[in-house]
């Protein structure tokens, strides 16, 4: 199969979180052996490394449409291991920027819809330019979910794409992509898409929304969240059109990336070990613990957190209660994070008022990232909601007992602890409330100091967990075979996309 992977985000050049881990690892995965052509197109961010990663010139200009307009990009390359080839798009306007999707301040940009519509429309034009041929095309999230319909209104002449099987990927249902309605009849689409059923969604367009009904086949990170999602209020309004979808919508687990999070071979971190030999894990302890300010104590339990610090991820509700667990239990917290000016500030208040107990670095840093996980002894995630989660997988292998709230993929990954027998990976808790997550907490606290028979269980259990890419990819190709089978029984409806005078609106 020809694939046509287009994502806001792949690591290692550039990534904000999960959606960039999955867009570096999976293609590896899909293209393993030579069975399938992988290519991934993505945007050249100032902040991407050219030099680190050898990205080099590949087309000086590329005429791209966007609506009446003809805009042009240059288009750079590079690759990931795999022999994957990964075109990035440079456009000044659009992408010579600090931040990827947001001002250092945490303000969205405002034209986010016309770069990432510039972002489909340009990954379709380069498809030409490269004479690639896709049998997939493969859009994540909202950034790029207007490929599908593009690909069916603007390319009726060019069989090769407006008949590719499509796929839409979500990986967070809450970020739909709504904007002003003049932004979609700004990419060109006509009226006739802009129906409730379609990229209307209370007068406004909804790029995810239009995505979910042009793409053949759906899918999301996890199974529990796919299930979440059909249900208000995990849909978030889009639940109706997720169920309208019916068997074209499923969830397909994320896999780990175990060539980069491996405490076997990680080398971010001090210590090498494995779940035969813990003593390198002892050593990771100590120097996180040093690199954090903490007391250098090792029987003091550490809980790790890595997380963007958004609504999403629960750290709100553990605001509520880590002053008084700081207090009243014998505990450090590791913490790194970025995001809400609220959640950094009070974050950032801790170490002052915890000293030696609490160590909190704002920002973003994935050397660190990896030392607490190696390092700690517990790691938290309190979730509002997660689609799939990948630090939750990373701390099984790195024996580092995930506390999480039991949702979405935190829910299908960890096995919750059984006092009862020591059976488990992992503390899990139900509500999304203070009492609900410290309740949680305070019983991974006391058997840390008090069942350390179970604790050993629970890690040797942690450890011999593995989510493989390889699995998971399985299900990406079934996905994709079952999307062209159906794409050809019953061919999409290609059409224009109406006339200049349909589409070319002013308010
Ligand atoms: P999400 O994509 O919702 O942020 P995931 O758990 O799927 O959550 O993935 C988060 C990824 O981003 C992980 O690889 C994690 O290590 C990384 N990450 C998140 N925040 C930071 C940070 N402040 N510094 C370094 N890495 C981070
Ligand atoms: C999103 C989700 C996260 C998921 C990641 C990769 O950022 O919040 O749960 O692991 O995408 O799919």
């Amino acid at each position: 199969m020809n694939i046509l992977m287009v994502a806001a985000e792949c690591a290692p050049f550039a990534k904000s979180g999960g959606l960039g881990d999955v867009v570096g690892a999976l293609p590896q995965h899909l293209a393993k052996n030579g069975k399938n052509r992988v290519i991934i197109i993505m945007p050249l961010y100032s902040m991407i490394d050219r030099t680190k990663y050898n990205i080099r010139p590949e087309i000086g200009h590329l005429g791209v449409s966007l609506g009446v307009e003809t805009l042009g990009c240059a288009v750079y390359r590079s690759e990931i291991p795999g022999n994957v080839p990964v075109y990035f798009l440079g456009h000044n306007q659009f992408f010579d920027r600090p931040g990827m999707y947001h001002d250092n301040a945490y303000n969205d940009y405002p034209d986010n819809p016309v770069r990432f519509a510039f972002l489909s429309s340009a990954a379709l034009s380069l498809c030409r330019a490269l004479d690639f041929h896709p049998d997939i095309i493969h859009s994540h999230d909202w950034h790029t979910a207007l490929l599908p319909a593009f690909a069916r209104r603007f390319y009726t002449e060019d069989h090769s794409i407006s008949e590719a099987a499509t796929i839409l990927t979500i990986h967070n249902i809450a970020y739909q992509g709504r904007y002003d309605k003049n932004f979609y009849f700004s990419t060109g689409l006509g009226w006739q898409d802009f129906t409730q059923d379609k990229f209307e969604h209370y007068g406004d367009v909804n790029f995810l929304k239009g995505g979910i009904h042009f793409a053949d086949i759906v899918n999301t990170v996890s199974k529990g969240y796919a299930a979440e999602t059909r249900k208000a209020p995990g849909g978030y309004g889009l639940e109706y059109f997720l169920n309208q979808k019916g068997d074209d919508y499923v969830g397909i687990l994320n896999g780990a990336d175990y060539s980069q999070w491996n405490p076997e071979i990680d080398k971010l971190i001090p210590a090498n070990y494995s779940a035969v030999d813990l003593s390198g894990k002892a050593v990771c302890k100590e120097r996180l613990q040093e690199k954090m300010g903490l007391e250098k104590r090792s029987n003091v339990p550490v809980i790790g957190v890595v997380s963007r610090l958004v609504e999403q991820k629960g750290f709100q509700i553990i605001a509520e209660c880590i002053d008084d667990l700081l207090n009243e239990e014998d505990v450090q917290f590791a913490i790194l994070g970025s995001g809400e000016n609220s959640l950094e500030s009070f974050y950032s208040g801790l170490p002052e008022r915890f000293p030696a107990k609490a160590g909190v670095v704002i920002g973003y840093d994935n050397d660190l990232a990896h030392l607490i996980e190696a390092g700690s002894d517990f790691f938290l995630m309190p979730s509002i909601y997660e689609p799939c989660g990948l630090n939750q997988i990373y701390s099984l292998k790195y024996g580092t007992l995930p506390i999480v709230r039991a949702t979405g993929g935190l829910d299908d990954t960890i096995d919750n602890y059984k006092p009862e027998t020591g059976e488990g990976t992992g503390f899990k808790f139900m509500d999304a409330t203070c009492k609900s997550a410290s309740d949680c907490i305070r019983l991974a606290l006391d058997t840390y100091h008090n069942r350390k028979e179970h604790i050993a269980k629970l890690i040797s259990n942690a450890m011999s967990k593995h989510f493989s890419w390889d699995d998971s990819a399985a299900e990406y190709l079934d996905m994709y075979r079952r999307a062209i089978k159906k794409n050809s029984e019953n061919p999409a409806e290609i059409t224009e996309a109406g006339t200049l005078n349909d589409s070319a609106l002013t308010i």
